[in-house]
């Protein structure tokens, strides 16, 4: 009941957004070139139902309520709020990312900032309600689904922007995580369509630790998962941008890497000569092999074992035993 009230005025202030950035002078002015500047074209912006949220303390308040649309439930969806009694739109001088649902439906918005600055949040996402579920969502599933079913792959990036600039160059087998660790939900959504998840991060440390996280619970959803970084302060959508669809595809498929094995030459640079922290490490990716579902997978963990001996420089018949005695 309430969800469906929630998808109402989700797709009720989808439309509003939309009308604003291509109906109104200030979201032409602003919003649609803000988007012209990062490269969207108008074909991208419209099916990802880019939109823009005036600076007006009030426009979209005032044309919900006088569309009846419910104080209550509008507090809830996250696109007014009260503030000393008064009623304010929630997202002002902001483009909108509308979040859809895998049958693309509004079940939330994402709103950036056109200048970052440090008072002011660079996003504001819709607060946790019936239909906005953090944990859950991966932004541009939608969109991607036939995609990835058909490369029976399915690339993770952590922003909107990036969805969005691999879609128009033409790579749509894409979804975000928005920017935190991932989550089982999400890992069991990416499952419903491939085994074979290849995470594409900022090179930066944040974002390889976020991508670290999601490791064992990937490994034991069974998902066969590589990871990509990318250089040098750029993320998958500037990074498109900068080299084109091409380079970008050869990129991603020269750097993808195993995530056990890139885990295990990361921390092997910690190590040194330090055999404590060396011992710590062996019981640590012996843990991580373990996971890889022994009857399911057999051949993939034999191979792990032989590859990370090879790399920590230590007996393959002892890390054998070592991943055996770790699996339950
Ligand atoms: P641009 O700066 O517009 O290119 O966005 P980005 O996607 O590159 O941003 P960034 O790499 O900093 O963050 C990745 C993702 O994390 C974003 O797309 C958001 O989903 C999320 N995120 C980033 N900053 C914030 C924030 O201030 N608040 C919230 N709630 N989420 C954020
Ligand atoms: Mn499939
Ligand atoms: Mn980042
Ligand atoms: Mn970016
Ligand atoms: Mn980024």
């Amino acid at each position: 009941q309430t969800a469906d009230s929630l998808f109402i005025i989700n797709s009720f202030a989808e439309k509003f957004f939309i009308d604003q950035l291509f109906k109104t002078e200030e979201g032409r002015d602003i919003g649609l070139s803000y988007f012209k500047e990062r490269g969207f074209r108008e074909g991208i912006i419209e099916k990802f139902k880019l939109g823009y949220s005036p600076e007006s303390r009030t426009a979209f308040t005032d044309e919900a309520l006088s569309n009846q649309y419910n104080k209550e439930l509008l507090l809830k969806a996250g696109l007014i709020a009260e503030r000393n009694g008064n009623l304010q739109d929630n997202y002002r001088g902001r483009v909108i990312f509308p979040i859809h649902n895998n049958s693309g439906k509004v079940i939330g918005f994402g709103a950036r900032i056109l200048k970052t600055n440090e008072k002011a949040p660079k996003y504001i996402n819709t607060p946790e309600n019936e239909l906005y579920v953090k944990s859950k969502i991966l932004y541009g599933s939608y969109f991607a689904r036939a995609a990835i079913d058909k490369a029976d792959e399915c690339l993770l990036v952590e922003g909107y922007t990036d969805v969005v600039s691999l879609h128009q160059a033409g790579i749509e087998n894409v979804v975000a995580s928005g920017g935190t660790s991932l989550t089982i939900d999400q890992l069991r959504l990416v499952r419903k369509y491939t085994n074979n998840l290849t995470i594409i991060y900022d090179g930066d440390s944040a974002g390889v630790k976020a991508a670290l996280r999601g490791l064992d619970l990937a490994l034991e959803e069974g998902l066969n998962v590589k990871l990509v970084l990318i250089p040098d302060g750029e993320d998958p959508d500037s990074y498109v941008n900068k080299v084109g669809a091409a380079a970008f595809v050869q990129f991603v498929n020269q750097h993808k890497k195993d995530f056990i094995l890139f885990q295990l030459e990361l921390s092997l640079k910690d190590v040194g000569n330090d055999p404590a922290k060396k011992s710590e490490l062996v019981n640590k990716i012996a843990e991580s092999i373990s996971r890889v579902n022994k009857t399911e997978d057999f051949t993939r963990q034999q191979d792990y074992i032989k590859q990370s001996s090879s790399i920590l420089n230590i007996d393959e018949a002892g890390l054998n035993a070592l991943v055996n005695k770790y699996i339950r």
